[in-house]
């Protein structure tokens, strides 16, 4: 699965790029400029760069691609990868070509040139985000047991680029603790699992407290035990903190829907597709990663993620469509649909986590509605939100980590449509706007002056085509974002 590529950060030695083995990856400017190691490696395979850029062919090749010689004449290297790149690439640009690099890896070492480029940090970070493979389940023949290769780094500013690049791992490293999450099967990533590899984070210093049923049924959270009664795995709520920030200022809120799996319960989803909701705990794998990341880079902030771990099952002990329970909150809903079960959990574990914590401000993350899908498609996560600056700054972290995010709307008439006959509100509110009055729902449980964000990432926490920083399957989507967010407007000075 996923060990993190380990990097290291070395000063430029143009000696080692005839000797080391594995790859040895050089940049040329897409104005076909050798920079000194280029140019050592063009001298090495007597000029074999120099054909390449000074080819027609050259003039096709995009900034950002990659051409690979494969056993160079005149190097140790299996492989020579010659990155096409401006000096002054932005960070997006090294991130991206980082990526491609990530991906060629393979379980290879790797030895990049980076000369002085400005942003070699953010080219570590995209090849570290990209060498990601969930190979836990593949027997050993096809696996091997091979670990991945380290990478070395060689920039005139080694020292330099060291310090920038740890606080970036740090986040790559989050991701890849949440993609490992999302990809889990349910038969491994019980609630009982999921609790435990959330328990083991406190060796990184992060407080972790797991809240089991007995404890949840004191606290009256019955919309969240509800939907996990048809199930054999019981229902938990974890509580992770991070203090990093002053004490006693109030923290940010991360709030998780950890649905193991979703089968619908009673209100039985069809087979067809079934299996990929192993992914329906996404956005408590995104609080998770997010945490670990925080952790990692030690943020100077005081950030608490809840995470809400169900499993939604039919069964003689499953809720049924028509019954009446209550929250957490107080408020009664009817449950028409079973299949309406992140809600049920948020809702519960919001309120928690407002009573508890008093957030200066809260944020859920669910792949809570198909008609995100079907919106937004998997290019952008819904946001929604009752508080314009906050949802600002994280539309702008979203946007500068290149995490897709598009505000949605919220309003009264759409909190209409969840009336009940009989209870204080229903769960669902008909397929019209399914995603907004799913939101609608979730912000009955949001306090008087609580500044809050709602992102269903149905569409974007788990997606069947590769992606720019991720092979297909879970992305991690969201931690960079909520990471850059904590870093933003919770770390200040
Ligand atoms: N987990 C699903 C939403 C989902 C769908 C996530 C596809 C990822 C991919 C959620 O619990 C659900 O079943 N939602 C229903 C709501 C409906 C019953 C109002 C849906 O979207 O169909
Ligand atoms: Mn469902
Ligand atoms: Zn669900």
């Amino acid at each position: 699965m996923s060990s993190l590529t380990s990097f290291t950060f070395a000063e430029t030695d143009l000696d080692t790029i005839a000797t080391v083995s594995g790859r040895v990856v050089v940049f040329v400017t897409p104005d076909a400029k050798l920079d000194q190691a280029a140019r050592r490696a063009n001298r090495l395979t007597k000029g074999a760069i120099a054909r390449l850029s000074e080819s027609e062919r050259f003039e096709k090749i995009k900034s950002g691609q990659v051409v690979t010689l494969e056993w160079p004449a005149g190097m140790a290297a299996e492989a020579l990868d010659i990155v096409v790149l401006p000096r002054n690439a932005s960070v997006q640009e090294a991130r991206k070509a980082g990526a491609k690099l990530g991906k060629l890896k393979g379980s290879r070492t790797v030895q990049v040139m980076a000369g002085n480029m400005k942003h070699a940090a953010n080219l570590a970070l995209g090849m570290a985000l990209r060498a990601y493979d969930f190979d836990t389940h593949k027997t050993a023949e096809e696996n091997g047991e091979e670990q991945p290769g380290a990478v070395t780094l060689c920039h005139s500013r080694a020292d330099e680029i060291a310090a920038e690049a740890a606080p970036l791992l740090a986040v790559a490293e989050g991701a890849h603790f949440t993609r490992d999450l999302v990809n889990e099967p349910a038969n491994v990533l019980t609630t009982t699992e999921f609790a435990k590899r959330l328990s083991d984070l406190a060796s990184l210093g992060l407080k972790v407290e797991i809240l089991e049923e007995k404890d949840l049924e004191k606290l009256g959270m019955r919309t969240l035990l509800s939907v996990g009664q048809g199930s054999d795995s019981p229902s938990k709520v974890a509580v992770i903190e991070w203090n990093g920030g002053k004490k006693g200022d109030a923290p940010l809120a991360l709030v998780g829907k950890g649905v193991v799996f979703d089968t619908g319960g009673i209100s039985l989803k069809p087979a067809g597709g079934m299996e990929d909701m192993t992914m329906d705990m996404g956005g408590a794998g995104v609080v998770a990663g997010t945490m670990k990341a925080l952790a990692l880079r030690k943020a100077r902030a005081n950030v608490v993620g809840l995470i809400g771990l169900v499993e939604n099952m039919p069964s003689g002990t499953a809720t049924r469509p028509g019954d009446v329970v209550r929250s957490m909150k107080g408020d009664t809903v009817e449950i028409i649909n079973t299949d309406a079960e992140g809600r049920l959990v948020l809702c519960d574990v919001m309120w928690y986590a407002q009573e508890r914590f008093k957030p200066a401000g809260m944020i859920d993350l669910a792949t809570l509605t198909g008609a995100i899908i079907i919106g937004l498609g998997h290019e952008n996560a819904g946001v929604f939100s009752n508080d314009d600056a906050f949802c600002n700054a994280f539309l702008k972290a979203a946007g500068a980590e290149g995490e897709g995010a598009w505000r949605m709307p919220l309003g009264k008439a759409y909190d209409e449509m969840l009336k009940s006959r009989i209870a204080d509100m229903k769960n669902i509110g008909g397929r019209p706007a399914g995603s907004v009055t799913a939101a609608q729902f979730l912000q009955r449980f949001v306090q008087d002056g609580v500044p809050w964000i709602h992102l269903d990432i149905a569409g974007v926490a788990s997606v069947k085509t590769d992606t720019d920083f991720a092979p297909k399957g879970a992305t991690g989507w969201g931690v960079a974002a909520l990471n850059r967010l904590v870093q933003d407007r919770f770390e200040g000075e």
